[in-house]
């Protein structure tokens, strides 16, 4: 865990741009492009954000966060930040990583989805690699980062993309790629989904295409099992209704989360014994079929009983 100051505050439409450092100067733990940090914005309130600066830049940390009206409290409070304030922050974590081998890399990013781009677009440039980029905004007005991609040094590979205009023509922006090429996309499900089934219909391989979810509806309910936490040998029953995570607070054991639903890994646990009924977007389906960690904050068990270590 870090403490970091906010030492720039911008807001550009709906979304605030934060650049946060050290308060003594020292460097920051590095990054690479895709990867995100968790803000402690209050006592159980923790939100993952993409990190949108140049990975190169060892002194800050930028991130761009959307105003959300149905904000459960994570974007209002960042929002509420200002130049001076001191806040926890994790170490970068990376889930969202660009393939090394990719001939062509082709980021599609809408709304604040742009986030994460940002910081590949530098990185890929920084190392001379092949990519373009498409960022579409319902308008230009009140658009983040419209004037950052428009002066930035690869501004000849970025595309923007309106909803009143220029809208994004998907089957044309797959089809016209080198070989290898690889997909990224963030934003809302409706654009990251066509992109998947459009990438599919053309012949794109699975591993080609890759998305960052910021939030997924997630089930998290089920029938009643049992959790024996082996480490602190404490028995819960999970109710119905309940995560684990909400059964072992019940009794005092309290388990490090984040996003709450499947998508961060902060509550990733092993299993010691049963048998995991995962729910989570965070496991790979091999890691699923493993059997052997489970995220706490919404999968659920398929047995009667789980032994998890903790
Ligand atoms: S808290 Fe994010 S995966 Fe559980």
């Amino acid at each position: 865990m870090l403490t970091l100051q906010v030492i720039g505050r911008e807001l550009q439409g709906e979304v605030v741009l934060l650049t946060l450092a050290h308060a003594d100067g020292i460097d920051l733990p590095t990054f690479s492009a895709g990867a995100h940090i968790d803000l402690h914005l209050a006592e159980d309130l923790v939100r993952p954000y993409s990190l949108c600066g140049d990975p190169k830049d060892r002194q800050h940390y930028q991130l761009g966060i959307l105003k959300e009206n149905q904000s459960q409290g994570g974007s209002l409070a960042a929002h509420a930040l200002n130049v001076g304030d001191r806040i926890q922050v994790s170490d970068p974590r990376n889930l969202f990583a660009l393939e090394a081998s990719a001939g062509h890399s082709l980021l599609i990013g809408g709304g604040i989805g742009i986030t994460p781009m940002l910081a590949m677009a530098a990185e890929l440039h920084a190392a001379g690699r092949s990519f373009s980029l498409h960022y579409c905004a319902r308008s230009r007005d009140g658009a983040a980062f419209i004037s950052l991609l428009e002066q930035a040094p690869y501004a000849d590979r970025v595309q923007l993309h309106f909803s009143d205009s220029q809208r994004l023509n998907l089957t044309a922006v797959l089809t016209d790629v080198p070989a290898n090429t690889h997909v990224y996309t963030c934003g809302p499900v409706r654009l990251m989904d066509a992109v998947t089934e459009q990438a599919a219909a053309l012949g794109y391989r699975p591993e080609q295409v890759h998305q960052e979810c910021f939030s997924a509806e997630v089930e998290t309910g089920g029938a009643a099992f049992e959790v024996f936490a082996a480490t602190s040998g404490i028995t819960v029953q999970v109710l119905e209704n309940q995560t684990i995570v909400e059964a072992l607070a019940q009794a005092g054991l309290k388990v490090c989360v984040s996003c709450k639903q499947g998508i961060c890994g902060s509550c990733l646990t092993d299993v010691l014994e049963g048998e995991p009924d995962h729910r989570d977007s965070y496991l790979t389906d091999e890691e699923k079929a493993d059997g052997d960690q489970i995220l706490l904050c919404c999968s659920r068990a398929k047995s009667a009983r789980l032994v998890i270590d903790l």
